[in-house]
């Protein structure tokens, strides 16, 4: 079945934030046990951006959202809607998308946060489509903003070195009929929980001493089990998605992966059959951004000329959960 949206949506205007301070696999090295050719190899990172200690998610997603809403042309009060996808908010409440709304004057939206993962940002561009198909809104931001360096192990060398700081964010809006989001194939699967998660801080082991010694607020993941699902799962659900729109793979000007490990990204690509040259790839300067490595992979592809309108593009995503999935858009700008 096609989710085809009742209104065309589409991305009218993309946004991107990262911090100032470089951290260099030379200077990880530095830190934990690894070597920069370790990390190259395995995971495609050559380096990442971090906050300085005190900035949250809030502080990347603002920047991101007034450059998307500049390229635009609009101001922030004409957004209905900013739905901000993060796994590591500013606070558990309230949402991070009420700081965003308060730091960029959306003074005539509402908001609210989505949790998932590393699927978040594709989630939340679904959520806010389904509210202009449904004529509830008619602009809709929507933010994927992570400081991922907030919840790393700095003991762990297998995750502190896979993952960085950043935000990216999208308007969307109406678009013309046969352009825009055409498709969506999204799940979850909860029998995943355990292998990639943070057990700590939440209602079911709220912070105390004990926690904070066992070190359950910071990230543990099984690597491979991990690594296996989501190239299987990226390539299997833009597949799928393909298929019953009677595409393949060879009419994709752009494939948008969420960018964890550049050989997973690799592996999907391979068992897609797709060219290497069509991938957006920034997982080697930002390694993994979580909410934002998507939105900010598209805001470069643009950039660089990579996509026009009427392209093909497909965005995935895998996260914990696990949540994954796939979008098809007709690009429209
Ligand atoms: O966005 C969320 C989704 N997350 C992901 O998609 C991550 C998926 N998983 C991965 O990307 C990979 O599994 C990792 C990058 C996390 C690990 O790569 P791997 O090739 O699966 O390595 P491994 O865990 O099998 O470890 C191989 C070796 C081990 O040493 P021994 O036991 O063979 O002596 C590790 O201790 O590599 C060692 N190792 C390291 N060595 C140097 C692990 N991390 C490091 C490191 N530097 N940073």
């Amino acid at each position: 079945m096609t989710r085809t949206l009742k209104i065309p949506v589409g991305i009218t205007a993309v946004g991107q934030a990262y911090p100032e301070r470089l951290v260099t696999n030379a200077e990880l090295s530095t830190m934990v046990d690894t070597t920069d050719e370790w990390i190259r190899t395995r995971t495609g990172i050559t380096e990442r951006r971090w906050v300085e200690k005190g900035q949250g998610a809030s502080d990347l997603g603002a920047p991101a959202l007034r450059m998307a809403l500049e390229r635009r042309g609009i101001r922030a009060e004409d957004l209905d809607v900013i739905i901000v996808a993060t796994t590591t908010p500013d606070t558990i409440f309230p949402a991070t998308a009420c700081r965003i709304q308060q730091k960029v004057g959306a003074t005539k939206a509402w908001g609210f946060d989505l949790g998932a993962a590393c699927s978040g940002f594709l989630f939340a561009l679904s959520a806010g489509a389904g509210l202009i198909a449904s004529g509830a809104a008619t602009r809709v931001a929507v933010v994927g903003t992570d400081i991922m360096s907030s919840i790393i192990d700095m003991d762990d060398r297998a995750t502190c070195v896979l993952f960085g700081d950043g935000a990216g964010a999208v308007i969307l809006e109406q678009v013309e009929e046969g352009f825009g989001i055409l498709d969506f194939e999204h799940h979850v699967d909860g029998t995943g929980v355990d292998f990639l998660h943070m057990p700590g801080g939440g209602s079911r082991l709220p912070a105390t001493h004990e926690t904070v010694d066992n070190k359950d607020h910071v990230i543990h993941q099984s690597g491979q089990d991990v690594f296996k699902a989501a190239v299987r799962e990226m390539a299997d659900s833009s597949r799928l998605m393909l298929d019953r729109n009677g595409f393949t793979p060879a009419d994709l000007k752009l494939f948008v992966p969420h960018q964890a490990n550049l050989r997973i990204m690799d592996a999907a690509l391979r068992r897609l059959e797709i060219p290497p040259e069509r991938m957006a790839v920034n997982i080697d300067r930002f390694a993994n951004t979580t909410a934002a490595t998507i939105p900010t992979a598209l805001f470069q592809s643009l950039e660089a000329g990579k996509v026009a309108k009427g392209d093909l593009v497909v965005l995935a995503a895998f996260g914990a959960g696990f949540t994954w999935g796939a979008m098809l858009i007709r690009w429209n700008f």
